[in-house]
Formats: structure tokens, sequence, C-alpha cells
């Protein structure tokens, strides 16, 4: 479908009158045209001008399964049709009581209970609450705080926010709620010297981190750590070597509970339905959004391990936290439709099959000087841009301005391509193409990031 001239045009002015985009400089748009994406097909979409792209970043790390799926839109009408709506305060529905029983299935361990929410910050808020609950119901009123690491994110409610490792974002709403401590996080690219040389020592630096926090604070103040399998912000940090074993460890020993934040690793994104199956951890809770409906309806939730329900099973007790559209059954009927096609097109596999040949792909760029580090796992990789690759010197505020804003994601976009150039640590390109995706997209990525990544270099 393509929009008439006419249409395009007052679309456009619509859009700038009324409409305001989420973390963005409303400003970037005023002597250019907002995007405007009208459909999608697989793995691509398409603007109001019939222009392609390739959705190198599903989204937002969301559309899993890919776009166009009418046997999930199906899923949807039959459900709105039947019961649109009706809350989880007091009453189930079928679709909530199925996909929990599935969800239960899926996961590692005994996180067997699911508490649904709408989103990922709703779900990391709820993890929150419920440690803090928890503890004061089991005679540890004491235990409020939660650890996370440097530049991490967790999403942008206050509590969320509290436990998000990015000054910038955080600073304009100070005070934010109190107990949010900062470890280090696992970018081993940019470790510290005295680890530089060893992966696994520097993993073993980086959780031992953690001991001497949770020491510093205080053991019986720590309630949480949350954690991603694999860090998002700052640009794919996966796990060295015996990190999440350690970690698991360290929260063992001082009564702390383990939040592995899913939200971007869950559903196939690492070729595993959870990020912690994929590094062999147990999590206490598992917070879960974006790939469990693949972006068909908003959903998101925690898996929780039985013993935290435990307490809150007897007597009076009541986990005292509810959102009203949580678990909608429109969004739980298409989440099951999701997992219906994960298991028909077997898409943990694709994943696993063709893992290697993406990272093998996106390492051709390596022979280009901007290009310093290409990091991931599955379908989930970031590519790291520096000013020497020896020195490894990355690039100043304004070059980075210049480079990500002035010119990256605009030319990449215009490209064809949708991905993310972020210099929320230091500049880095993100993918996380759909699942379905196989080497002719990854040819596909691999040949518009060189073309781009070039003219960027001459323009420094
Ligand atoms: C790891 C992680 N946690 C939480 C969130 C917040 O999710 P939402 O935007 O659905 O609130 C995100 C969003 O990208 C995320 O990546």
């Amino acid at each position: 479908m393509t929009n008439p001239p006419e249409a395009n045009v007052e679309l456009q002015q619509t859009a700038k009158r009324n409409l305001w985009m989420h973390f963005t400089r409303m400003s970037a748009y005023a002597d250019s045209d907002v995007p405007v994406i009208v459909r999608g097909s697989g793995p691509y979409v398409f603007d109001n001008h019939g222009r392609r792209y390739l959705d190198g970043l599903s989204g937002l790390f969301v559309s899993q399964v890919g776009h166009g799926r009418t046997e999930i839109a199906d899923a949807a009408r039959r459900q709105a049709s039947e019961l649109a709506y009706f809350p989880l305060w007091s009453y189930a529905h079928p679709q909530a009581i199925e996909l929990a029983e599935r969800l239960a299935e899926l996961a590692p361990g005994d996180l067997n209970r699911v508490f649904f929410t709408t989103s990922g910050s709703e779900a990391v808020e709820s993890a929150w609450k419920l440690a803090k609950q928890y503890f004061k119901l089991t005679g540890q009123p004491e235990r409020y705080k939660v650890l996370s690491r440097d530049i991490a994110y967790h999403g942008t409610s206050m509590g969320a926010l509290a436990i998000t490792g990015l000054a910038d974002i955080k600073y304009p709403f100070e005070p934010l709620p109190p107990g949010g401590v900062r470890v280090p996080n696992t970018n081993f690219y940019r470790a510290p010297d005295f680890v530089a040389d060893d992966v696994t020592d520097f993993g073993r630096w980086a959780a031992d981190e953690i001991e001497r926090a949770i020491l510093r604070e205080g053991p019986e103040s720590v309630a949480a750590v949350f954690l991603e399998p694999v860090q998002n912000s700052g640009g794919c940090f996966p796990p060295p070597p015996g990190y999440f074993a350690r970690v698991r460890e360290i929260c063992d020993t001082y009564g702390v509970l383990l939040v592995s934040d899913e939200v971007i690793c869950a559903f196939g994104r690492l070729g595993y339905y959870f990020g912690s199956a994929r590094y062999g951890y147990q999590p206490d809770i598992i917070t879960f959004a974006k790939g469990v409906t693949s972006g068909y309806s908003p959903l998101g939730g925690m898996l929780v391990r039985d013993a935290l329900m435990e307490p809150f099973s007897r007597g009076t007790a009541t986990f005292l936290h509810g959102i009203t559209f949580a678990g909608h059954p429109v969004s739980a009927a298409v989440a099951l439709a999701n997992l219906d096609i994960f298991e028909k097109e077997d898409l943990l596999g694709n994943v696993r099959a063709h893992e290697a040949s993406f990272r093998a792909t996106l390492e051709k760029l390596y022979d280009l000087p901007i290009v310093g580090d290409i990091r991931g796992d599955g379908y989930f990789y970031g590519i790291e841009m520096v000013k020497d690759k020896d020195t490894r010197q990355t690039f100043t505020e304004e070059e980075s301005e210049r480079l990500l804003r002035g010119f990256l994601s605009t030319a990449l976009f215009d490209a064809g391509l949708v991905c993310r150039a972020d210099d929320r640590g230091d500049p880095v390109i993100q993918l996380a193409p759909p699942l379905i995706c196989g080497q002719e997209h990854f040819d596909e990525i691999e040949h518009i990031l060189r073309e781009v990544l070039t003219e960027a270099w001459e323009r420094i």
C-alpha cells in the first residue's frame, strides 16, 4: 500500500502537530519527515511511500516471528469477539491460565508462577516490589536495595529507572526511589587492564564486584540483583564464562534474589526460550515482555519460583500490586498463537542453526577501520565503532553527535535497514533481526552496514 502524495503530506503535518514520539528529539523533524511505517511482511517493513526496509531490530527487539502473521491476527480477533477484557484482579480467564501453564513448562527449574504485566518496565517494577514485600513477609524487612550494572537499561517507570544504570536518562527525574546500586558490566572490550588478558578472569572480577557491593551496602539491606543474560545497552555484552555461576553462588551466600531481566533475551533471541537456559543459570525471577507476543499485542510479566510465592499463599497475605490490563485476554491469546509458531517452525532451531553464520557475516566488517568490536550471541549483536582500532580510542562527544545522530541513524534507514545507532555507552550499532531470518538477510545487513560505515569513516 502506498499513500497518495496528498495523504502523506497530511500525515506529516498531523504527526508534527499532535504526536509525541518516545525518546525522540522532536526538533530533529522540524526540517525532515517523520518516518511512517505502514505495513510489515516477514522480516521487512514498508513506509508510506512504499519503500521497503529490513527490520534488523525486530522493531525494538520484539517481532520474533516477523510481520504480517495472519494466524496471530486471527487469534486476536477470535479472542476479542469471545471475551475482550476481564481483569486478573480476583478473576481469571482461560487464556491467562493456559499461557501461565505454558510459560511455566518452558521456564527453567521451579519458576512456576506467572504474574502478568503489560510491559517490561512493569515487569521489572513488579519484581522489585515482589522482592521488597517478600522480605517483609519473611522477617527481613530491611532488605530493599537492588544491584544492577553500569549502563544497563531496565525500563522507564520510577522503580525500573532507579535500577537502570544510565545516568543521563535518570537525571531529569531525580530523586528516584532509593536503593539502586551499580556494579560493573561485562564489556570485555573495555575491561580494566588488570583483567584485560583473560575473559574468565574478567568475568570472575565482574562477578566478585557484586559480592563486594553487597558487603559494602550490608547484606541484610540487599534484596535483589537485576541482570540481563546479555546486556543490551552499551551494545550487547555476553556473560564471560563462569560469570553467572559465580553470581548465583554469591546470591545464595547472602540470601539475595537473582532477577534475570529477559525482556529482550527471552523467546528465542538467544536461541532458547529463556536466556538463562542458554547460559545455564537458575534465576529466582525472570522478567519478560516484547517477544512473548512478537508485538502483535502488548504483554509482559514475571516468572517466579514457587518458594517466593509460598509466603503469599497463606492466611491474609496478598501481593499488593496489580495492573488493569495485565494478562489482557487478547494479548494472552496472541502469545499462545505466537508460541505455536515458535514450535511449528522450530524458530529456536533456526536461530541455533544460523547464529554462527550471522556472526561470521558480521565479522567480515572487521576490515573496516571504524569497526572496533563485534559482540553478541544468537540473533543479538552489537558493533562498537572506534576512532582508532589499535588504541580502541572512542569518539568525542561532538564526533559522536555528528556521526550517530547527524549521519548514521538516517543513512542506515535511508539505505533500507532498521537498526539502532546508540551512544548511551560507547557508540554502537545494534542488530536483532526476526528469528525467521537466514543468510540472505545477514548478507543484506552486512552489505548496507559496509556501505554506510565506509561513508561514515570518510566523514569523520
Ligand atoms: C532489559 C529490559 N528491561 C526492561 C525494559 C523495559 O521494557 P518496556 O519498554 O516494555 O517497558 C526493556 C526495554 O527495552 C529492556 O530492554
